[in-house]
């Protein structure tokens, strides 16, 4: 089971601190449940683990067999929470080098993204490979007009019917989208795709349990059923009290809050595993666009260890102190790998000879806590036995719920993303799309090439 530990923040804020925050987490955890809290339209995620029903994970894998059979290469187009989930679980449970394999080695297909960027290399790249394998997709997209997907999409079914025809690409593309509404929704109808719906109360970022993160998990090989089990544990768990001494979740969210009020207004979250970058990358998303609104909210940043003890880590150590950490400790490794002994010893090693690489990673991690901690940077420690499906499955839900109480913690409504609206309407106005004539004349008065 997940576990949370605070020993490393208790020099920087006292028990009384952070138990000051409990009334408002009681509270919050009662806005979650009784849907009396701001966004409350938006919490769909909350009983969903538990409720997804048999016929639905059934259809998933039905369909993840057909992509397998079909093709050695599946594209989720999608951007934000239409992706983040997915990729996040796919990175951690896949082979590190899976790119480098064949598709014989690998027996599934290789997951790539699209629609999450507007680079034209980057696309250009990928229909390069795609012109030489066969291959599927999945559009996701809950609005289903968001651009960047859109443009992806465009791209990539014309490349498509190309390929393979106009009946052939349409068994190969599945949208993800509203039930009802929508572009996507209009367009999957016309051409007789398969779908899938986003629930209405579920926004993108806490959408990785439904079809959304389910679908292209699945195709990549990995067992939803599993990943679904942790998350209902976690749910389970987190249900049955509110108290900061019993809910690992309430303590979490409390104690962030306790240090924000310290002056700790960046949170960084810690792996030693490269391939939970993109959980981190995910985290980034449900709490930036969770927490960041009227003028509030703790920053969210990542890094890799040891690696970025190499780049970061300086700053870290000595930098401004607002920051603290949180550190996803892994216990366990997939893999047995040791050091060797070697007779001459020229690089002075033989002392970690015979030991596993993961000893000395755990040694790192151990060492590094403690030299940020008297660097003033307090630490929180959040361990998972090892990186498996029902391990992430509870991460998710835990990180779901705790951001959802430290949201309401903090007075804002973590189910929104106004800001997100911004940069869309100034894209808008520059590119001249028809309805933002007034926008346009206002912007170019502001760029003097
Ligand atoms: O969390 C969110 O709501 C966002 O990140 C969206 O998922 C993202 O903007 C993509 O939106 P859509 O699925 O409508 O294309």
């Amino acid at each position: 089971m997940l576990k949370l530990s605070i020993e490393n923040i208790a020099g920087f804020v006292s028990s009384d601190e952070i138990s000051s925050f409990q009334k408002a987490i009681t509270n919050g955890q009662h806005a979650i449940f009784n849907k009396t809290g701001q966004g409350s339209d938006f919490l769909g995620w909350v009983n969903l683990p538990s409720e997804i029903d048999e016929d639905t994970i059934a259809d998933i894998e039905k369909t993840a067999s057909y992509i397998q059979a079909h093709a050695e290469i599946f594209v989720v187009i999608g951007i934000g929470g239409s992706y983040l989930g997915a990729r996040a679980v796919i990175e951690a449970l896949k082979h590190n080098f899976d790119f480098a394999q064949s598709h014989d080695e690998r027996q599934k297909p290789l997951v790539l993204y699209a629609g999450q960027n507007l680079s034209q290399d980057y696309l250009s790249d990928l229909l390069d490979i795609l012109n030489k394998r066969d291959y599927a997709l999945t559009v996701i997209s809950k609005s289903g007009t968001t651009t960047e997907p859109a443009v992806a999409f465009r791209i990539l079914r014309n490349h498509l019917e190309d390929k393979y025809g106009k009946d052939g690409a349409r068994r190969r593309i599945i949208a993800i989208t509203d039930k009802s509404e929508g572009a996507l929704k209009q367009l999957s109808l016309n051409e007789g795709y398969k779908t899938y719906v986003v629930p209405d109360d579920i926004g993108g970022r806490y959408s990785v349990l439904t079809p959304v993160g389910l679908l292209p998990i699945s195709v990549a090989g990995f067992d939803i059923r599993m990943l679904v089990k942790g998350a209902v544990d976690m749910q389970r768990k987190l249900a049955q009290s509110s108290s900061i001494n019993e809910n690992p979740a309430a303590m979490y969210a409390a104690a962030r809050n306790a240090l924000y009020q310290n002056g700790k207004v960046i949170e960084i979250m810690v792996n030693y595993q490269p391939n939970l970058c993109f959980f981190t990358e995910w985290w980034k998303q449900l709490y930036g666009e969770s927490e960041g609104k009227e003028g509030k909210g703790i920053f969210p940043a990542g890094v890799v260890n040891t690696t970025d003890l190499h780049s970061m880590g300086q700053y870290i150590q000595e930098g401004e102190r607002k920051i603290f950490e949180t550190v996803l400790s892994v216990e366990n490794p997939q893999k047995n790998l040791r050091i060797p002994s070697e007779t001459g010893n020229l690089d002075k090693l033989n002392f970690i000879a015979g030991k596993e690489i993961h000893f000395v990673n755990q040694m790192a991690e151990i060492a590094t806590t403690l030299a940020h901690v008297d660097g003033q940077v307090p630490n929180f420690r959040i361990s998972i036995p090892e990186v498996t499906e029902y391990s992430l499955g509870q991460l998710i839900y835990f990180y779901e719920f705790a951001c959802a109480l430290s949201g309401y913690t903090l007075g804002i409504n973590p189910f929104d993303q106004p800001g997100v609206e911004a940069y869309k309407k100034n894209m808008f106005a520059l590119l001249g799309k028809p309805g933002f004539e007034k926008e346009t004349e206002e912007i170019k008065k502001r760029i003097k090439e």
